[in-house]
C-alpha cells in the first residue's frame, strides 16, 4: 500500500522533503484524556496492551488528536522477557515489577528464544492498525535494545541507578553476554514479525544506555545494537540510545538508517561525530512543553534551525511526560508542520 504520507520515510532516506516530519515518541498513551478512557473501560495496561483492538485504537489517538506525521505501536519494551519466560506486572504509579529476575546460569538457560509467535498480540496490533490506518501515516514498530531488557531483568524493576544490572556486567560477563545474545535473537524475531504484520520502520529503545561506561557500552550493548540492524534490511531502523553522548561516532558505523538524539546531544556536534549519510531523530527536552507557547515556538523553531531542512525527523529528547497539556503538544506539532527553513 502506497502511504498518503511519507515524509518520515523520506527524510529516513535521506530524500527532499517539503518539510520537516514530527512524532513524539510515548505519544501512544500518557498524555491524551482518550487513552485514560479508554484504559478506564479496560483495566490494566497488560490488558490493553494484549488486546489488538484497543492497542490499535490508541495508536490511531495521537495521529487523530495531535495530527503527527507517524503512528507508533502501542505496546511496551517488556513484551519480550515476558516472550522469553520472565512475566512482567505493570503496578500502577510505580512502574514493571518481575517476580523472578535473572542471576545465574540456571536462570539463563530456562528463558527461551522468543519466537514473534509468542507476542502475537502486538503483531496482530500492528496488522490491525496498519489496515485501519490506511495509509495515512507510516507506522512505527518498536523492540528495547538487548542492553536495556537485561537491565530489568537482572535488577526486576525500574530503578536509578541500575546497579543490580551493572553489577552484572562486571561480575558475570560471561553470562551477560549469554542473556544478551537470547535477547538479541529474540528482539530480531520479534521485530521481523511486526515487519512482516506491516510495520514501515522500527526503533530499537536504549533507554538505560546512558548509566555504562564507554567501554562497557561498546561491549555489552552498541554490539548487540549492531546486529539488530544488521539483521534487518527490510525497513529503515532507528536507533535511540539516551545518554549515549560518548557512542555517537560509533552509531554513525551502524547499519541504521536514523539515530535518535536525546536533548542533551547538540545537533551540529551529533551531525559532524554521525556523519551525513544518516537521518538524525530528536531532540527538544520535553520540559520545554510547560513552558509558554512563545517560549515552546521559539525553543521548537531554534531546534529546525539547528538540525537545517533534510535528514531530521522532528521528536522530543526522550518519551513525553505523562503531565504535559495535549494543547502543548499540538503547538509544538504545529509549529514543525508550518516552519519552512
Ligand atoms: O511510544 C509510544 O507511545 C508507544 C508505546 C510505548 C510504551 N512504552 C507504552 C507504555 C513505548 C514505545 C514504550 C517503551 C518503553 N517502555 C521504554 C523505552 C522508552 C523510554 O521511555 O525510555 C521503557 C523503558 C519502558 C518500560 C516502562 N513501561 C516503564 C518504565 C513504564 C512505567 C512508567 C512510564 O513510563 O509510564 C511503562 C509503562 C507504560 N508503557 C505506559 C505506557 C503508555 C504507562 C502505562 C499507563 O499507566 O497507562
Amino acid at each position: 500500500m502506497t502511504l498518503k504520507n511519507d515524509l518520515f520515510l523520506r527524510a529516513a532516506r535521506g530524500e527532499q522533503v517539503e518539510r520537516t516530519p514530527v512524532w513524539l515518541m510515548r505519544q501512544a498513551g500518557r498524555i491524551l484524556p482518550e487513552y485514560r478512557e479508554v484504559r478506564s473501560r479496560m483495566g490494566g495496561f497488560k490488558e490493553l496492551v494484549e488486546n489488538p483492538e484497543f492497542a490499535c485504537e490508541v495508536t490511531i489517538q495521537p495521529v487523530d488528536l495531535l495530527g503527527v506525521d507517524a503512528a507508533i505501536i502501542f505496546s511496551d519494551i517488556l513484551v519480550i522477557p515476558e516472550a522469553m519466560g520472565l512475566p512482567y506486572q505493570m503496578v500502577e504509579k510505580r512502574g514493571p515489577w518481575f517476580d523472578r529476575t535473572i542471576s545465574s546460569a540456571a536462570d539463563i538457560d530456562r528463558l527461551r528464544v522468543a519466537e514473534a509467535s509468542d507476542v502475537q498480540y502486538t503483531v496482530d496490533a500492528v496488522a490491525l492498525t496498519k489496515k485501519e490506518l490506511n495509509g495515512r501515516v507510516p507506522l512505527i514498530g518498536f523492540a528495547g535494545a538487548p542492553w536495556t531488557i537485561l537491565s530489568y531483568m537482572v535488577e526486576g524493576s525500574g530503578s536509578k541507578t541500575f546497579s543490580k544490572a551493572k553489577k552484572f556486567l562486571y561480575t558475570e560477563p560471561v553470562l551477560a553476554h549469554r542473556l544478551l545474545e537470547k535477547i538479541t535473537l529474540s528482539t530480531i524475531n520479534y521485530l521481523k514479525g511486526q515487519i512482516a504484520a506491516g510495520a514501515d520502520v522500527v526503533q530499537v529503545f536504549d533507554s538505560w544506555a546512558g548509566i555504562l561506561s564507554p567501554e562497557q557500552y561498546r561491549e555489552f550493548s552498541l554490539r548487540y545494537i549492531a546486529r539488530i540492524c544488521d539483521a534487518i534490511s527490510e525497513v529503515p531502523v532507528t536507533v535511540f540510545a539516551k545518554g549515549a553522548f560518548f557512542a555517537r561516532e560509533d552509531m554513525g558505523k551502524l547499519n541504521c538508517r536514523t539515530i535518535g538524539l536525546d536533548w542533551n546531544m547538540d545537533p551540529a556536534e551529533s551531525r559532524a561525530l554521525i556523519g551525513p549519510h544518516m537521518a538524525l531523530q530528536g531532540n527538544l527536552d520535553p520540559c520545554v512543553l510547560y513552558a509558554d507557547d512563545a517560549t515552546i515556538v521559539r525553543h521548537t523553531e531554534d531546534m529546525l534551525r539547528a538540525f537545517g531542512p533534510q535528514r531530521h525527523i522532528a521528536n522530543l529528547g526522550h518519551g513525553i511526560y505523562p503531565d504535559i497539556d495535549p494543547d502543548k503538544v499540538r503547538l509544538f506539532v504545529n509549529t514543525v508542520k508550518a516552519f519552512r527553513h
